[in-house]
């Protein structure tokens, strides 16, 4: 298994997935385990369950939001924090909601997927912070429920925030796609864009994905364990 240096590139983007948290205690959403094994996403993450029963759907994400406030950022995050810290031309754009780059200290993360710890108004859209557990009041002024600024199933990804990450994958020399199983479109295409620019290209997971084929360097174990690999 031949293993890419950090050390040997300047501008490294991180592509990463809930199997980057996964070693802080937070389950991944598919396969054994996974959220949406224990959770139909019909009845918790769309627009259409939340029209239909806001309180149910809210009683989910404060539960989430209770379990992963309580997880730390784990190596991984540390070490992808700390290549940003070094390398001016880092970046991570994740499919996380769980904030935990942000805390383990890596800036301009692009959330593809939007923030658990963030809400939006259901009528007029206006977003603001909140981290309260549980989140209260559901209520905005205007007296619509806030509901979570997440990229639901079903829910178009913000314009913006896909351009923003194109622009980084399209200028990367060395992609590391870690602990994503690669089914989720669009982001799962998003890859191929730094491929095509001629970036090297790795994938760190426990197993192959449906998109391991298109990498050139398929690191196999834990997503900090490589890490550190890739560091030394
Ligand atoms: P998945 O749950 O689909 O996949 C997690 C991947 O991480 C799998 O391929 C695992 O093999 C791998 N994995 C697990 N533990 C690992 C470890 N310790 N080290 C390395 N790899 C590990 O999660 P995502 O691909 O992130 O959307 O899912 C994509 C989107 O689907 C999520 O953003 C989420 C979900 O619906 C929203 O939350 C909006």
């Amino acid at each position: 298994m031949s293993v890419p240096r950090f050390a040997d590139f300047e501008r490294i983007l991180f592509f990463t997935g809930a199997g980057l948290s996964a070693e802080s205690g937070i389950p991944t959403y598919r396969g054994k385990g996974g959220v949406w094994s224990e959770y139909d996403y019909e009845d918790y993450a769309c627009q259409r369950a939340f029209d239909r029963d806001p309180d149910k759907v809210w009683d989910f994400h404060d539960k989430r939001r209770g379990a992963v406030g309580k997880c730390e950022p784990n190596d991984g995050h540390r070490i992808i924090a700390e290549v940003q810290k070094s390398k001016k031309g880092a970046s991570v754009v994740t499919q996380n909601i769980d904030g935990l780059h942000q805390r383990s200290g890596a800036t301009d993360v692009v959330e593809l997927h939007g923030s658990l710890w963030r809400v939006r108004c259901d009528r007029d859209g206006l977003v603001r912070d909140d981290a309260s557990v549980p989140m209260s009041p559901r209520k905005h002024d205007c007296g619509a429920y806030w509901r979570p600024d997440i990229v639901w199933f079903e829910d178009s990804l913000d314009e913006r925030v896909l351009e923003r990450a194109h622009r980084l994958l399209a200028a990367c020399d060395l992609l590391v796609s870690v602990g994503t199983s690669g089914v989720v479109y669009p982001a799962a295409d998003l890859p191929r864009i730094a491929m095509r620019n001629g970036a090297v290209s790795v994938e760190i997971n426990l197993d192959d994905t449906p998109v391991s084929a298109l990498y050139q360097h398929q690191l196999r174990g834990t997503a900090s364990d490589l890490l550190r690999a890739m560091s030394l």
